[in-house]
């Protein structure tokens, strides 16, 4: 199910987004004493995630894990490690536990599988269960590094896997919809017009054309700003 939340600009929508994965965080330490943050790359997270160390001041026992990387080095600016580490690694203390994933300095196919191994040995439930999940959606509908049409879309066993996606840079690991389902929470964060059309396609109904609207079988805050909001 695919709840739609307005906000009025892209600021007020980073700050819901910020506000979901606070409380998420808060709710799963009082009641399972951890939390189990997955983050998304690109740039609309940026300002969500310099939000959320102004809003959010207990890091304690919080694991962030990341959605999809590229398989860059992790100094590279479009490192999704890097943006995690930039903005908000850097400005909490003592930061949380994070997990980049390791697609540049070994196979992606062998960082794949030390990363499912490691959500499986930290994360309880089979498949593990993240208390939220950022993910971001591309022009085209992608989310993590799901892109359309791909043959990961009917992934039913892997929760990690190696991609070579459309969207420079093409070599990719991502969670795949197993993982990113059994999360408790899904937020998804849109901004601007170039969105307009996969928030729309998304909120139409599962197709392996958007992969963002294949969450629908999770539970999934999709929040956006009216400049991309369905008409
Ligand atoms: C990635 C992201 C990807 C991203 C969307 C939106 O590694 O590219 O995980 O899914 O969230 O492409 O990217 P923007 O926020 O830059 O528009």
């Amino acid at each position: 199910m695919i709840a739609l939340t307005v906000a009025g600009d892209d600021e007020a929508a980073a700050r819901t987004s910020a506000t979901r994965i606070s409380a998420a965080i808060d709710d799963a330490r009082a009641e399972r004493g951890v939390a189990h943050v997955a983050l998304a790359g690109g740039r609309t997270p940026a300002r969500t995630y310099t939000l959320l160390t102004r809003i959010h001041s207990d890091w304690r026992d919080v694991h962030l894990w990341l959605g999809d990387e590229r398989c860059v080095r992790s100094d590279d600016p479009d490192a999704n490690a890097k943006l995690i580490v930039d903005t908000l690694l850097a400005a909490v203390h003592p930061p949380p536990t994070f997990h980049p994933m390791r697609g540049a300095d070994e196979d992606p196919t062998a960082a794949a599988i030390a990363y499912e191994q490691e959500l499986r040995e930290a994360v309880d439930g089979d498949p593990p269960r993240l208390d939220v999940a950022l993910l971001g959606l591309g022009e085209d509908g992608h989310t993590a590094s799901l892109f359309p049409n791909d043959a990961v879309l009917d992934e039913q066993q892997r929760l990690v896997v190696a991609v070579q996606g459309t969207k420079a840079p093409f070599a990719r690991i991502t969670m795949t919809l197993p993982m990113l389902l059994a999360a408790r929470q899904i937020v998804v964060l849109a901004e601007g017009p170039g969105k307009a059309w996969a928030i729309h396609e998304m909120m139409a109904g599962p197709s392996r054309h958007v992969p963002a609207s294949l969450l629908a079988d999770g539970e999934v805050e999709l929040i956006v700003d009216l400049s991309g909001a369905p008409a």
